[in-house]
């Protein structure tokens, strides 16, 4: 099939280069025009694994190509897939202009039938606006169909290639039969896909979501109980979650979540539920909860060493909001960098990765530096914020060396079992380790 891909973002990219690997005809295009001639030039401008080889070997095979023109790719496109970002406005609410201004080329743009699937997450009610708004500036037939994705970036592209499910939120049949064409390669298995109202579609992608971040400030609010009542966090965590009914996974106490997805879809749906006069009440305290789990840290550090910060240095290990990534939106380690900051702290942080993505989001007194030891050097205490597998086994006789003082504030929990205190350091983990006073 011709399509075109809008939005060569964590979702475009990896959809669209999916869909050429399967033997479709790709055409991924951005607004962004540096994005776009990275990758006319061979460079993928994300960190994604296994994203750079699959994109090479589609261009090859010369089934996926770039380009700014929207219009022209939509024109010669039978799929038109919308993958734009709907980051939060300032209402919390989705910014879905984006969505609409490629709605408006896409009526402008189509001369025969069309799907437009809609891969960004949107509110419920977003298929009908699109709709319209196409139906507005054209008289040629198309369908809109809601498609989300439910990717994680890290493992994107086995997502992409082995889905958990295919959600397709469609009114017609013939738009139903063509988008299930394009997804039945995917699932010679087992067919794993899901047809409902494109209502139902939208909504599932925000209760996914919201689901997963209520789990995490589940267990991240267990994990200070636990600190209280001096129970150990992983232990109850290992004990509950190995009920098959509740299971480990999104279930690590933490110093938050953060990300390009479940704190803005959290927001979403709760604006929607305000919206339909149904606020939800579990939901605004995880909202809440995650809050105050991304000062948490920096609490502990203060707790530890006083209010006032100025003379002390910390190290920062990990930046980006979680490991295998570069995406730094919204990413716990930002709170917690300006905290310490803002308390007079000198800080050094090292990520083997999101470096080039913190820079602009960082205080401009924070030293980044390409080698971890290299950041606890002189520190008073090293702060991990994101468990990228580097950091699990450290040389801890080095890292104490390099430490002026051997104090380790551990947001992962990553060494809550590897017996810190015989080797010599003071450490706090979240519901494991040395509790500091509330
Ligand atoms: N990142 C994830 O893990 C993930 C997972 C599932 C769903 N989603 C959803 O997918 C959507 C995209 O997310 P993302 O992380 O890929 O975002 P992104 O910011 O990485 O990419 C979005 C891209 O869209 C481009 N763009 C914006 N407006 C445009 C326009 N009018 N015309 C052409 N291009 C335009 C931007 O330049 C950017 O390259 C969002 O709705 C997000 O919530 C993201």
């Amino acid at each position: 099939m011709r399509m075109a891909v809008v939005g060569t973002g964590y979702v475009g990219l990896v959809a669209g280069a999916g869909f050429a690997n399967l033997g479709n005809t790709v055409r991924g295009v951005d607004r962004d025009a540096a994005k776009i001639e990275a990758l006319q030039a061979g460079r993928i401008p994300i960190f994604e694994p296994g994203l750079g080889e699959l994109v090479a070997r589609n261009v090859a095979a010369h089934r996926l190509s770039f380009s700014t023109d929207v219009e022209a790719a939509v024109r010669d496109s039978e799929v038109v897939l919308i993958a734009v970002g709907t980051p939060s406005g300032p209402d919390g609410r989705a910014d879905l202009s984006a969505v609409m201004a490629v709605a408006d080329l896409v009526g402008a743009a189509i001369r025969a039938y069309t799907v437009v699937l809609i891969k960004s997450t949107v509110p419920v009610g977003t298929n009908d606006r699109v709709t319209e708004r196409i139906a507005g500036r054209t008289k040629v037939d198309f369908d809109v169909v809601s498609n989300p994705e439910f990717l994680k970036e890290g493992a994107a592209v086995a997502d992409f290639m082995k889905p958990d499910r295919v959600v397709i939120g469609a009114r017609s049949e013939r738009a139903l039969e063509l988008v299930r064409r394009l997804y039945l390669p995917l699932m010679r298995t087992a067919e794993r896909i899901l047809v409902m109202d494109p209502r139902s579609a939208e909504l599932t992608k925000y209760v996914a979501n919201s689901y997963l971040a209520t789990r995490i400030s589940f267990i991240n609010e267990i994990a200070n109980l636990c600190e209280r009542v001096g129970a150990d966090a992983s232990a109850v965590r290992a004990g509950a979650g190995s009920d098959s009914r509740i299971g480990l996974r999104y279930f690590f106490p933490g110093c938050g979540y953060g990300g390009s997805c479940f704190p803005k879809d959290v927001r979403e749906l709760l604006g929607t539920a305000e919206q339909y006069g149904l606020p939800l009440q579990i939901l605004g305290a995880v909202h809440r909860v995650n809050e105050g789990q991304k000062a948490l840290l920096a609490r502990k550090v203060t707790a530890r060493f006083g209010a006032d910060l100025h003379g002390k240095r910390f190290a920062v290990w990990g930046l980006a909001f979680k490991p295998e990534t570069d995406d730094m939106r919204e990413a716990p380690s930002l709170a917690v960098v300006a905290a310490l900051v803002g308390a007079g702290a000198e800080v050094r942080a090292h990520d083997p990765v999101a470096r080039e993505c913190a820079r602009a989001q960082l205080p401009a007194s924070v030293r980044l530096v390409d080698d971890e030891y290299e950041a606890a050097r002189g520190a008073d205490g090293l702060v991990v914020c994101t468990e990228w597998q580097g950091y699990r086994t450290p040389d801890f006789a080095r890292l104490r060396g390099e430490m002026r003082l051997p104090v380790i504030f551990d947001g992962r929990n990553v060494y809550a079992k590897c017996g810190l205190a015989e080797l010599g350091f003071e450490y706090y983990g979240i519901g494991v380790g040395k509790a500091l006073p509330a």
